[in-house]
């Protein structure tokens, strides 16, 4: 059976005091909403409805960038969480299947939980994900007879005994579609909050002769984000599983409370990770790679036996080989390195290519952009490019080619050849010592003067 998602993102998040939509403050790199709809794929849907409201444009970029087949509708006016799924229908005519609705501020679902509400859909024409509150506060409580759920009551809207129930609402509910659609139809607003309540559903498919039941999840993953304080804590709780996970797969982390990660870090095992390294989005390290102190990856590959850093910054487009070196205040953007190629010391290598086994000397740096253009730099295989090159791209270096330390290179070099772009040095003896002499007589005459 074809499953769609319908993720309720229309909210103001007005306590997140921010002018970017809520859903898409971001935990470890991607937005709320990225999370939401990365937990909702283990499903694997096969349409995607995101519904937006505050910051709508803002929302339906992120959800397209994400992902470009999802379709993202309008609730204009946030009149209910029922109203708001309302809103996917005509994106979602004629789909038969089943319909689970996520939240878009709440990322942490996991796969387990989503495969247990999908199989308890097989004994229930409705389906709500549960949990037990430690501090059930306002949320929507379930009102259950052994495996039957028979209705939720919002807590605006509970007695006093309803309130005692500790087993709430997620926001998480599984259906037949079609049926979802039409049981919010009969949806009503006369209730405490005058909303349209999605809670509501269940009442109501009981009175049809439908059965609901529920499955529960730990309270975590439930999780909603509503202030900044909890997007922190929310990335705390992200940050302190992707390290365990890290260890448990087989990685060393030295300090694992100071390395960071993103959303979709891969790292194979026995690979080393040094203190303060931080991991941007997309970012794989496979097995075997060493990450020092202090460095900073993003949107890049890292191969076996690299080694990079102390205080290294890979940026987008990076590709580094097998036992690659990047050292220490090295700079690269863009650029693929050949197996065994060494970077060591303050360089920028941006827009490149690096052959195999070529060592780019101290300050070595691509010039890659003219202001308007970049351009491109490449350099053969086992070239050696002296300490502080000024590469003026585009430029091409060959093969086992050299540069003179200094050098400011403009033209191609060929396989072999050894450029020197620079002032050819000049040596007059015995001038420092003329000019030293001077100086100093003249500093003696000024601290005479001063002391008269
Ligand atoms: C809702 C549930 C409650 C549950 C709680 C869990 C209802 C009526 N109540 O309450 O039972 O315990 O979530 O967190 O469903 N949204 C829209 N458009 C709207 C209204 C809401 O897109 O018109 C989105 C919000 O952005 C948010 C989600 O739906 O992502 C939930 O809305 P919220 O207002 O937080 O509902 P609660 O009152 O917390
Ligand atoms: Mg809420």
């Amino acid at each position: 059976m074809e499953t769609a998602l319908i993720v309720l993102a229309a909210g103001q998040g007005t306590r997140m005091n921010s002018d970017l939509p809520k859903v898409l403050h971001p935990i470890a790199g991607a937005p709320l909403l990225v999370h939401a709809l990365d937990a909702g794929a283990v499903l694997d849907p096969t349409r995607t409805v995101v519904v937006a409201g505050h910051g709508a444009d803002a929302v339906t970029r992120a959800a397209q960038d994400h992902d470009a087949e999802i379709t993202v509708v309008r609730q204009d006016e946030q009149l209910g969480t029922a109203h708001a799924v309302a809103q996917a229908r005509d994106a979602l005519a004629g789909f038969t299947g089943d319909a689970i609705v996520l939240y878009g501020d709440t990322p942490f679902i996991s796969a387990d939980t989503l495969t247990a509400l999908a199989e308890a859909r097989r004994s229930h024409d409705v389906v709500v994900l549960g949990f037990q509150a430690a501090d059930p506060g306002r949320y929507g409580r379930l009102v259950t007879a052994g495996d039957t759920l028979e209705r939720i009551v919002e807590f605006k809207d509970a007695t006093e005994d309803e309130r005692a129930i500790t087993l709430c609402n997620s926001g998480v509910v599984a259906a037949d579609c079609a049926t979802l659609f039409s049981l919010i139809d009969a949806v009503g607003n006369d209730n405490a909050s005058g909303e349209y309540y999605l809670t509501d559903i269940v009442g109501l498919a009981r009175d049809r002769g439908l059965t609901a039941g529920f499955v529960t999840c730990p309270e975590a993953e439930t999780l909603g984000i509503n202030t900044r304080a909890e997007l922190a804590a929310a990335e705390a709780a992200f940050q302190a599983r992707a390290r365990a996970e890290a260890l448990e797969n087989g990685v060393t982390l030295a300090a694992p409370d100071t390395v960071h990660f993103a959303h979709d870090t891969v790292v194979g095992r026995d690979t080393v990770i040094e203190p303060n390294v931080v991991f941007g989005p997309g970012v794989t390290v496979e097995s075997g790679a060493h990450i020092r102190a202090f460095s900073h990856l993003e949107g890049c590959h890292v191969s076996r036996g690299a080694i990079v850093g102390p205080y290294a910054r890979l940026r987008p487009g990076v590709e580094l080989a097998e036992d690659v070196r990047i050292g220490n205040f090295v700079e690269i953007k863009n650029a693929t390195l050949d197996a065994g190629a060494k970077v060591n010391h303050l360089s920028y290598i941006g827009d490149a290519t690096v052959g195999e086994a070529a060592n780019i000397g101290a300050g070595t740096v691509t010039c890659n952009y003219d202001g308007v253009f970049k351009h491109r730099t490449e350099i053969g295989a086992r070239a050696f490019i002296g300490s502080d090159t000024m590469l003026v791209a585009p430029v091409k270096i060959g093969a086992e080619a050299m540069t003179a330390s200094g050098s400011v290179i403009t033209m191609d070099v060929p396989d072999g050849a050894l450029a020197v772009g620079r002032a050819r040095q000049e040596v007059k003896p015995g001038l420092a010592r003329r000019l030293f002499d001077k100086l100093r007589a003249q500093k003696a005459k000024q601290q005479q003067k001063a002391a008269e």
